[in-house]
């Protein structure tokens, strides 16, 4: 999905309505009380800084807004709204990639009343830095020691480490894998993986902590280390497969492999259909697939 922040001119008039329809509910939930149109309205257009407000379009229609006040070496988002019929389809997390594009650092500070935003921006690798009776206070720094790059010579015996910690940490019901030794994993890597894929690393401070091994729209591996699952590797894992393989993405994953299917799914993945994989494993699959939109 195509999303761009724009400066070009609005109506106040407007954005407080989107402003309302994202925010009322949790407005309500923190002040203990309906809204009062007056009251919002009034504190809206007073804290607003009309000229530091940038439009979410996509697909010619204005989706939500951001705004962004800019300091010298950061920036502070005032606020973020995106209209509830198009929340929970990527919008925000594409604002978001697109300002730490041109940020080093970003604020905000989100209601305590509010906590699907407040992992939203978490997700997005925001930080609470502190808080006040309503509000967390959040912020992102940029970390130029974390980076995705093709794999390398001498990549091996790290990558062949990753997949075969995160494996037996999560297929802990299949004793296949149980009984795979790193030995095992290294033979299969060099002679099944590497020679049908191409591989991708994920980096922290030059320690591999994450693979991913794409077989033309395939995605035939993708592991990170037990110690940095949650950290959004995966999801910066996906992004990288997305704009590999733009038209689609199919993949299989174990049926009883719960959080690889709830991290699939709330990638937009579908499932295709469900068998066997192949022996000597011969466990419930699942066949997944992700179409762009
Ligand atoms: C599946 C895997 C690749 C996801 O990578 P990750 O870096 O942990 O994922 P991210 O941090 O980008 O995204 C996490 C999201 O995935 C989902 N998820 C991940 N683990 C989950 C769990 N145990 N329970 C429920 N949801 C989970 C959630 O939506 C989660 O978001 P949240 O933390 O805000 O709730 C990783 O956990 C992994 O390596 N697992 C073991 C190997 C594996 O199963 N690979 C897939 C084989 S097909």
């Amino acid at each position: 999905m195509n999303v761009a922040l724009t400066a070009q001119p609005h109506a106040p008039e407007a954005l407080y309505r989107l402003f309302r329809s994202a925010m009322e509910p949790h407005v309500v939930v923190a002040r203990g009380e309906p809204w009062n149109d007056e009251r919002e309205r009034a504190q809206f257009f007073e804290q607003l800084a009309a000229a530091s407000v940038q439009l979410i379009v996509v697909k010619d229609q204005v989706v939500g807004f951001v705004d962004l006040r800019a300091f010298d070496d950061h920036s502070v988002v005032h606020t973020m709204v995106v209209a509830p019929q198009w929340q929970s389809s990527g919008i925000g997390s594409a604002v978001l990639e697109q300002l730490k594009t041109k940020w080093n650092r970003i604020s905000l500070s989100v209601l305590k009343a509010n906590p699907r935003a407040r992992r939203f921006y978490a997700r997005a690798g925001f930080r609470e830095t502190g808080s006040t009776e309503h509000h967390y206070q959040m912020a992102w720094v940029s970390n130029p020691s974390l980076s995705m790059r093709q794999y390398q010579e001498g990549d091996e015996a790290a990558v062949v480490g990753v997949w075969h910690r995160s494996g037996r940490a999560r297929y802990t019901f299949l004793p296949t894998w149980q009984e795979f030794s790193l030995d095992m994993a290294r033979k299969i890597f060099r002679e099944v993986i590497m020679p049908r894929c191409d591989i991708w690393v994920g980096v922290q401070d030059d320690r591999i902590v994450a693979y991913l091994a794409m077989n033309g729209s395939q995605i035939a591996r993708m592991y990170v280390d037990p110690s940095e699952w949650r950290r959004g590797w995966g999801s910066r894992l996906l992004e990288l497969a997305k704009k590999l393989s733009p038209g689609g993405l199919e993949l299989y994953t174990h049926q009883q492999n719960a959080s690889a299917r709830a991290f699939y799914e709330k990638h937009g993945f579908v499932v295709i259909r469900f068998g066997i994989s192949p022996p000597p494993e011969c466990a419930p699959d699942v066949e997944y697939r992700w179409r762009s939109a």
